[in-house]
């Protein structure tokens, strides 16, 4: 059965070839028959990425002619909880392990385990250190680049301001802000908090930092913590992600404050959560962190490594790494990227206007 939605993925990233971003040929792929299984370790099913990242892999199982088995565990938050369920997947015979992992600076023993049973892994969207990556030439990861992140996610926030100057709304000619940081040591919330900022310096805002918060990525932590500081004056909010962001904005909502007395929000991912805040006005801008192509491209690396065939098809960049393009999503352009997100085209030729500008 043709998926159209994957037709569209793969002609996007044909399009990207021709920019340098992904390279991943036209070659049609040999005739698989033999059943393959994979093993999915997931660091907590319950976060809304992950949530909407693993819906997305397991469509393109379900919508593949191949004949694929699914494993899946959730760690729930615990690496010792991973490890051992990385083991019982060894054990049960995937040919294929998709790792999530809990600590990204701790997978050695899932590598091990893996390594002397000579089953290949891809890690996804938390990327281990090089020199985990390093470890074996059988390990893989997929995710989008942290770097370059907050770059767009502070280009969003100074389009909105540049057009809305009454965001300044004290007039002094200082942005106050507040970073909602997602968990420490994650590659995103580092790229994403140092860099949004520096952006927004670099493009001439004066900003005064009124406080931070570490909410883990959690809607419910970040409505806490911004709770706790309604009575500061503050006229930005960059969320390292979408559901922060939703945290936020529950905060503001609860004590009742107007929307004329809220800062901006900005986010980070373009989930459902995020892309309805979007459509609500309640959030400025966000960064589109692509899971449905993340996990489409890990579908077809998993089963071509499950099967053993040559990855002449895939251009992996260093240590073995295969970066999705973001894409930044401001209320003007909100129209298309959810017409383009509902019902792709056949002909992606303005996807291109999204990618990544430092990476096309
Ligand atoms: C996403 C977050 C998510 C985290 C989980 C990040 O890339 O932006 O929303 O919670 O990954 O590792």
């Amino acid at each position: 059965m043709t998926n159209p939605t994957k037709k569209y993925y793969f002609r996007s990233i044909e399009h990207f070839v021709l920019t340098g971003v992904l390279i991943l040929s036209g070659c049609s792929l040999p005739q698989r028959t033999h059943t393959i299984k994979i093993g999915l370790a997931l660091y907590d099913a319950h976060d809304t990425f992950i949530s909407e990242f693993s819906t997305h892999f397991n469509d393109n199982i379900k919508e593949s002619s191949e004949d694929v088995q699914l494993e899946s565990y959730d760690a729930s938050g615990s690496q010792y909880t991973q490890n051992t369920q990385v083991a019982q997947l060894i054990d049960n015979g995937c040919d294929v392990l998709c790792i999530n992992p809990v600590d990204r600076t701790a997978p050695g023993k899932m590598i091990e385990l893996a390594r002397e049973n000579n089953i290949p892994i891809i890690f996804f969207n938390r990327e281990p250190v090089e020199e985990d990556l390093k470890q074996w030439n059988r390990i893989y990861y997929i995710g989008s680049s942290a770097k370059g992140s907050g770059t767009l996610q502070g280009e969003a926030a100074a389009d909105y301001l540049k057009t809305h100057p009454d965001a300044d709304r004290n007039r002094d000619g200082v942005i106050q802000y507040i970073l909602l940081e997602g968990e420490p040591g994650h590659q995103d919330s580092i790229m994403r908090s140092e860099e949004s900022v520096e952006t927004l310096e670099e493009k001439g805002y004066v900003l005064e930092k009124t406080d931070y918060a570490i909410a883990n990525w959690s809607r419910q932590q970040a409505q806490t913590k911004i709770t706790q500081m309604l009575d500061k004056h503050i006229e930005l909010i960059l969320s390292n992600n979408d559901d922060m962001a939703a945290g936020a904005v529950s905060a503001y909502e609860q004590a009742g404050i107007p929307r004329t007395e809220r800062p901006v929000i900005i986010g980070f991912d373009g989930t459902s959560v995020g892309l309805e805040l979007m459509k609500n006005e309640q959030m400025a801008g966000t960064v589109y962190n692509n899971s449905n192509i993340q996990a489409d491209m890990m579908f077809q690396l998993a089963s071509t490594l499950a099967r053993n065939e040559p990855l002449t098809d895939f251009h992996l960049e260093k240590d073995r790494r295969i970066y999705i393009p973001y894409r930044k999503i401001t209320p003007d352009v909100l129209d298309d990227f959810l017409q383009e997100h509902d019902h792709p085209a056949e002909d992606p030729s303005s996807f291109n206007s999204y990618i990544h500008p430092t990476r096309q």
